[in-house]
């Protein structure tokens, strides 16, 4: 685990070598430097640049950056482009036959798909959607495994200017019947099941399950891809197969020439309050945002490298690092719908060899645990095509960074440690593998043309070396535009008065060392980060206050050697404070519940229950009291404010 001890201790720099830097997209430290200043200098114009250099548009823009109603910017806004368009057809005069997509199975079964047959793909399925009367600004919900399929969905919803809204597929009905309602979805397309790691998962069952829910007479149709070909119910007049919807369409469609401002898709995130957000992206400035992490941070060589980004198509970093900036290159890319640890933990460096996978990006925690499940085979198998290595979700502990660098990477790869978010769709802090020094631990220096700095409450720079608040001073053309229907909310969360009101606020703290290189320290908010994934502690609270048994709960986040965090649960039942095996009975079905409720990945690690919460004299839980206890650490807080000094023993004990 990452302690700020020993990420204060790490001083290992590692230049990037002669050879990598020799064929890289921005080589050295004057070329990173050179861009930044040009940035500087003239910020609207470098951004104009760019787009015109790296998006094929359908109208060119005029416009560069609009600030007239700050905070919500606009760029190229009267520009017109579509996103499909720009990661299939403008490659097939010169990659038609080019693999677009290697995709490999839980049960290892590989198949691959070129651009032509892509494109064919996205447009027959979007065709489909057309059929079932989708239109430009309609949502579409995609619950979906990690397939081909997933890809086509997105590309078709962006081929004729539908939204999409991707929803993980470990989240259970109750959470999908809430983000199909606050999208009010036209269509939703899932699978009967998706296999990861030899087990089914039913997602048809969770749509009906949700539809059940009720309140979604948004939803006119449900498409099913079959996928293991599990028997699933399909409702007569609303659920339709995926091969019956395609048969017989078109096999080309019109790239609908999006405005660059208009919507590409929402994607739901945890806040500090219970409801999830849904962050909107615009088409073009994230497109733009894609493309230029890839050239800068992945260093991509369409003709050579072969990409792979695992991560599920279901959070941010497979929207832009599996569905999208991967094909506006034109690159080759690995797709693969299982986990690390099936049939063994050696999967992904059997993948990484049966592949030739050049550049690999993937989470900490994945890092973590396979550490610990094999440290020693990555050297049984030929990793030798590797040329780059990249995490990303969460700090990496330099011990984990290491491992990564030296067995992984055989001290031949660098590594691009990147810092994002949802909100900011694409990376932002990163090393540029061909210029920066890296160093263990810290995701070091600002994309060219981010204005990242680290300030205090009142919004001035803090002095170096001292911790603050992540903030980015100027709009980027990736960020998010709004929070689907809650415009409000976007500007209290992201752009808050006491900053000025045009600062964005990531709600993570860092500090920068004496290179200027940031150090990410964690949230700010009552946001935690388990396994990469971000989970809101009021979210976890009100699943488990929703149990009939509960009556009050607070959550916490720990310190957790794999997952980076872990989720600790105080809870007070209406019936009196369980022990024994009472109280193990409740806490396996409490965690079902959570589960649930949202999700398995919320499920809280540990749950302790107290005849009350500590709280102070106006009623307020003292939730750095409950981190302090959950970590074990001795109390050296002032308790005095506390109504109820003795329920601190009793939350000490967690259930075994
Ligand atoms: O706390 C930061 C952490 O993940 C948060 C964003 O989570 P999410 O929107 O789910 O996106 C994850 C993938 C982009 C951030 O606020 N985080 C992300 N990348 C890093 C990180 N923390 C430290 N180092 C990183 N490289």
């Amino acid at each position: 685990m990452s302690t700020i001890e020993s990420v204060l201790q790490e001083n290992r720099v590692f230049p990037p070598s002669a050879a990598f830097a020799a064929q890289a997209n921005v080589a050295g430290m004057a070329a990173y430097q050179a861009l930044v200043a040009k940035a500087a200098a003239d910020y609207e114009g470098f951004w104009a640049e760019l787009a015109r250099q790296h998006i094929t548009w359908s109208k060119p823009f005029s416009q560069v950056l609009d600030e007239s109603n700050a905070p919500f910017y606009k760029w190229f806004a009267d520009g017109e482009l579509n996103v499909s368009y720009n990661c299939l057809d403008r490659h097939l005069p010169a990659r038609a036959d080019k693999t677009a997509l290697i995709f490999e199975a839980d049960d290892g079964t590989v198949s691959k798909v070129t651009y032509q047959e892509l494109y064919h793909r996205v447009c027959q399925f979007a065709n489909g959607l057309k059929s079932l009367g989708v239109q430009k600004g309609d949502r579409v919900i995609i619950y979906m495994p990690m397939s081909v399929e997933a890809v086509v969905a997105m590309q078709a919803c962006a081929r004729i200017g539908a939204i999409h809204s991707v929803v993980f597929g470990g989240f259970s009905a109750k959470a999908l019947h809430e983000r199909i309602q606050d999208a009010r979805a036209k269509v939703v397309v899932t699978a009967d099941e998706s296999l990861r790691g030899g087990k089914a998962v039913p997602l048809k069952a969770a749509v009906d399950e949700a539809m059940a829910m009720g309140d979604v007479d948004n939803v006119q149709k449900i498409v099913v891809y079959r996928r293991s070909g599990a028997a699933v119910p399909m409702q007569a007049g609303r659920d339709l197969w995926w091969h019956d919807l395609v048969k017989g369409q078109a096999d080309s469609c019109e790239a609908v020439p999006m405005n660059a401002e208009d919507p590409l898709f929402i994607l739901y995130t945890s806040g500090s309050t219970g409801k999830p957000k849904g962050v909107q992206h615009a088409t073009g400035g994230y497109l733009l945002g894609a493309i230029l992490s890839m050239q800068w941070v992945f260093d991509a060589k369409p003709d050579t490298d072969v990409y792979w980004c695992t991560a599920d198509v279901g959070w941010i970093t497979g929207h832009t690092y599996v569905a999208y900036g991967p094909l506006a290159l034109g690159m080759t890319e690995v797709i693969f719908e299982g986990v690390p640890t099936y049939p063994s933990a050696a999967r992904f460096w059997e993948m990484i060899a049966r592949h030739k996978v050049t550049t690999f990006y993937t989470a900490p925690t994945a890092i973590r645990s396979l550490i610990k499940l094999g440290a020693d085979l990555p050297r049984q198998h030929d990793l030798s095509s590797l040329r780059l290595l990249g995490t990303v979700g969460e700090p990496i502990n330099p011990e984990a960074w290491m491992w990564y660098y030296e067995v992984v990477g055989q001290s031949r790869c660098p590594i691009v440690d990147t810092w994002w978010q949802t909100e900011t769709g694409s990376n932002m802090i990163s090393p540029l593998p061909g210029a920066t020094p890296i160093k263990p631990g810290t995701c070091t220096l600002p994309l060219p043309g981010i204005m990242a700095e680290i300030v205090d409450e009142t919004g001035h720079p803090v002095p170096q070396g001292s911790g603050g608040m992540l903030v980015i001073k100027r709009p980027f053309p990736s960020q998010l535009r709004t929070l689907w229907g809650d415009p409000e909310r976007f500007k209290k969360t992201y752009f808050p008065e006491e900053l000025g009101g045009k600062t964005y606020l990531a709600g993570d703290s860092s500090r920068r060392d004496e290179d200027g290189y940031f150090w990410i320290m964690g949230r700010i908010d009552d946001v935690l980060n388990v396994s990469g994934h971000r989970l809101g502690t009021m979210e976890i609270e009100s699943a488990l206050v929703a149990n009939p048994m509960v009556a009050e709960a607070a959550v916490v986040g720990k310190p957790h050697e794999i997952k980076g965090e872990a989720v600790v649960a105080y809870v007070v039942l209406k019936r009196a404070r369980p022990t024994g095996e009472e109280a193990k009975k409740i806490v396996a079905e409490l965690r079902d519940w959570v589960g649930k409720e949202i999700g398995p990945i919320a499920k809280p690690d540990e749950i302790r229950f107290g005849d009350n919460l500590p709280k102070t004299r106006s009623g307020k839980i003292m939730r750095r009291l409950l981190r302090a206890i959950a970590k074990g650490e001795e109390i050296t807080q002032d308790v005095s404010t506390l109504e109820n000094p003795a329920i601190l023993e009793q939350l000490k004990e967690a259930v075994a």
